[in-house]
């Protein structure tokens, strides 16, 4: 991660996991020329045929039982059978902290692992993330959610500028967001609703400088908020851990940093769920193969924080027991 990580590109995604399967509506895979948040094209691209028909709305869905959940239309998919693990663990939480992870862990560069990364404070940080809560997305068990958990994914790639979709998104259960957020101003077409909040430290405080002209000038906070760390480097194992005790980062390029000041006043452990390395090289490896990866440029690779976000609700929301299904 040598190079700034400007979070300038990305494909901005909103989906819905729900009953009678999986909208994806796919806005727009811009990657090349960046217009800026909120700009650019608004045509949409609905990728219906992905995983199934359009669904009931919220209305109707809430007193249904989740009768076509995710992971039973990726069973039943050819392709997409093979290519979701839904078993591999989505958080990383320190009862999976073992010597076998440490030496596996090892073995590769951060975000993928933890090669050359100082093991003291990496111990130090998992410690804190030792109750059940840093092992699962979502508060609230799943089995005590009626119907399906619907999920959007909010992307700043700006193609939701004018686009009125503020209350759809804020319908979903879950509202995922990530790096410069704009939503002062722009409510009618994001919403208002942040359940999760995706970074990487380098990507928070790149969006911070970036985006203060469109108003993006404090990372959402809130009670119900949470926030998914993203572990590209060691900077934010240290920003994690100083977040949870609540004081200043003691080293490092964010020295003297208060969390505070990004997540608010309230830390505790259940605000902060950290990714898996394991589970960002599985996605980079199944999901997002890029031709950086043969090349001695691997190690600047990373995968954007908007896909990491967009395949970390896709392996969570709606994974349910059949018997919840039926
Ligand atoms: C959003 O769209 C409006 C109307 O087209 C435009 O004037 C405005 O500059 C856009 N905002 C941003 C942040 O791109
Ligand atoms: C969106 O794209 C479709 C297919 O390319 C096109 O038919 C339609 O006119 C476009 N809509 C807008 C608003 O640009
Ligand atoms: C949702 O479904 C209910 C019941 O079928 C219907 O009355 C309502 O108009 C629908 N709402 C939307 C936004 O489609
Ligand atoms: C987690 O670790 C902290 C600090 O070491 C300890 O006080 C707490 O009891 C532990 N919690 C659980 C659930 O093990």
């Amino acid at each position: 991660m040598g190079l700034p990580r400007v979070p300038v590109f990305w494909l901005l995604l909103l989906f819905a996991v729900v009953c009678s399967g999986i909208l994806v509506a796919l806005y727009s895979s811009a990657v090349e020329s960046y217009p800026g948040p909120l700009t650019g094209a608004r045509n949409i691209t609905s990728s219906q045929a992905f995983f199934g028909p359009k669904a009931s709305n919220s209305t109707t869905r809430k007193n249904l039982p989740c009768r076509h959940p995710l992971y039973l239309a990726i069973q039943r998919h050819p392709h997409f059978r093979d290519l979701f693990d839904l078993s591999i663990p989505v958080l990383l939480s320190g009862n999976l902290f073992t010597q076998e992870l440490w030496d596996s862990l090892s073995r590769h560069k951060a975000p993928y692992g933890w090669q050359g990364l100082s093991g003291q404070a990496i111990a130090s940080t998992l410690s804190l993330l030792n109750g059940s809560e840093s092992t699962r997305l979502f508060a609230v068990s799943r089995e005590l959610l009626p119907g399906c958990v619907r999920c959007a994914v909010v992307g700043n790639g700006g193609i939701l500028n004018g686009s009125r979709q503020g209350q759809n998104i804020d319908a979903h259960d879950y509202v995922f967001r990530l790096n410069g957020a704009v939503i002062k101003g722009f409510e009618k077409d994001v919403g208002t609703k942040t359940s999760f909040y995706g970074f990487t430290v380098n990507t928070m405080k790149n969006s911070l400088i970036s985006y203060s002209n469109l108003g993006f000038t404090s990372v959402p906070q809130g009670q119900d908020l949470r926030y998914i760390f993203i572990p590209s480097d060691i900077r934010d194992y240290m920003m994690l851990r100083s977040a949870i005790l609540g004081v200043p980062v003691p080293e490092g390029p964010d020295k003297g940093d208060r969390p505070q000041t990004y997540f608010g006043p309230e830390a505790s452990a259940s605000k902060f769920k950290l990714l898996h390395p394991d589970f960002i090289s599985y996605l980079t490896e199944r999901f997002l193969k890029s031709k950086w990866i043969n090349t001695k440029f691997r190690d600047l690779y990373m995968p954007s924080t908007g896909a990491l976000m967009l395949l970390t609700a896709l392996h969570t929301c709606d994974q349910r027991t059949p018997s919840d299904c039926h």
